[in-house]
């Protein structure tokens, strides 16, 4: 590898790292679209929407346990009723989490609404054992 080679990669690396809302729309979009929709508008009826979504405000400190641990039982969301277990997405650390979250909320919930990663360490310390189970 040349130098420049080296350099232009190491630089790329960084530029990668330092854009936690691109980093959290990608993994949205390979980890949450396929369900959520790209557009957060979910699939009438059975799976919820993301966009303009009260739930993401009203649940807020919950919304790590549920990526990481799943959630079952009946929720409402903008006052409909929807009732499919939602799996736990594997395979992504506290971080990229964080980033995830911080991208919905930005994109449909609150922005002001930011988890850092001290916060996102903090409320899933304190996730009950299994799926989040809301009875609503
Ligand atoms: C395999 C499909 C699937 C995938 C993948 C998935 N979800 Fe869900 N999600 C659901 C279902 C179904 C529910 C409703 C659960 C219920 O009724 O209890 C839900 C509920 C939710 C809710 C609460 C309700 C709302 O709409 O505000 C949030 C927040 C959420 N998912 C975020 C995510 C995020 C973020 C990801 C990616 C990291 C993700 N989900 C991946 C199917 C999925």
């Amino acid at each position: 590898m040349s130098n420049q080679v080296r350099i232009m990669s190491i630089l790329v690396a960084l530029a990668a790292c330092s854009q936690p809302y691109q980093q959290g729309k990608m993994l949205y979009e390979s980890a949450c679209a396929n369900c959520h929709m790209t557009d957060g508008s979910g699939l009438a009826g059975v799976i919820p929407p993301l966009a303009s979504s009260d739930f993401l405000v009203t649940n807020r400190d919950l919304l790590p346990c549920i990526v990481r641990h799943g959630l079952e039982g009946p929720i409402t969301v903008n006052g409909q009723r929807y009732d499919q277990p939602m799996l736990a997405v594997e395979g992504i650390n506290d971080v990229e989490l964080a980033n995830i979250l911080n991208y919905v909320q930005s994109q449909w919930g609150d922005p002001e609404i930011f988890y850092s990663p001290d916060e996102l360490r903090r409320l899933l310390d304190h996730c009950t054992p299994g799926p989040v189970h809301l009875d609503q």
